[in-house]
């Protein structure tokens, strides 16, 4: 069986939440909001490591999250992050474990994630080099310029949001991450970095209940979700 490692950036500061934490340590139900996404994966019996970039403050409360989980056999690397999302997981990239065969990127702020979805997706990753998820876009995207002015609408049907996890074999990651940082290019995701450096990428769709938590109302429909699935 091929080996997963799951990158788990958690460094960021939450701006469009507002509030007095980083998103991934505020409480849903009763846990913190990565405690939900780590759980996630250690259902998967080919994940050998999970590294998670965070703030230097909050070393320590991850560590202790880490620990409160299930009993595992998973390498946990709890590391410094970086100023951008791009950098965290290039910092968690120099952390991979030798026998690593994929790679997953996976925001902390996504804890409905389903764990067979993970596995279809790595699937995928193993035959064409790189999977991510993704939903087809609902609304009608506009490219906007100056002064809000409608420059373009692409057409919505060759449209899709790309969400996390993003999953690739180890070789085509590392080397696109090595490239864009060498010639300082930013994407704002992990595939625009490998799809840069001409990587075949498949979507597999998703499910919208995977939402990223980034407003205040994100983290009301979460809680909902959370409730219903612990109904089921
Ligand atoms: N992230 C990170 N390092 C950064 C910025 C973001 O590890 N320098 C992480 C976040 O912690 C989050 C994921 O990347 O788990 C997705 O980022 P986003 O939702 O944009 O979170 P924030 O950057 O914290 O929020 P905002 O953009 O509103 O400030
Ligand atoms: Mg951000």
């Amino acid at each position: 069986m091929e080996k997963l490692a799951v990158i788990i950036p958690a460094a960021g500061s939450g701006t469009r939440m507002g509030s007095f934490k980083p998103k991934p340590f505020i409480i849903l139900g009763d846990k913190p909001i990565i405690w939900h996404t780590i759980n996630a994966f250690l259902k998967l019996d080919s994940l050998i490591q999970i590294i998670i970039p965070t703030s230097e403050e909050w070393l320590n409360e991850v560590e202790i999250i880490c620990e409160s989980l299930p009993k595992n056999k998973v390498q946990f690397d709890v590391i410094v992050g970086g100023s951008e999302r791009q950098f965290s997981i290039n910092n968690g990239l120099k952390f991979l474990h030798d026998d690593v065969d994929l790679v997953a990127v996976h925001d902390a702020v996504r804890p409905f994630i389903d764990w067979h979805l993970i596995k279809k997706v790595c699937k995928r990753a193993l035959t064409y080099g790189g999977a991510i998820v993704g939903v087809p876009a609902k609304d009608t995207i506009k490219k906007v310029g100056e002064n809000q002015t409608i420059i373009d609408t692409p057409n919505r049907t060759s449209l899709w949001q790309a969400q996390t996890p993003q999953i690739f074999r180890r070789e085509l990651l590392t080397k696109a991450y090595n490239s864009a940082i060498e010639k300082d290019f930013f994407g704002t995701d992990d595939a625009s970095l490998v799809e840069r450096i001409g990587g075949d990428i498949k979507i597999v769709e998703g499910d919208r209940k995977n939402l990223k938590i980034t407003y205040p109302i994100d983290l009301k429909i979460a809680e909902m979700i959370l409730k219903e699935n612990e109904e089921i």
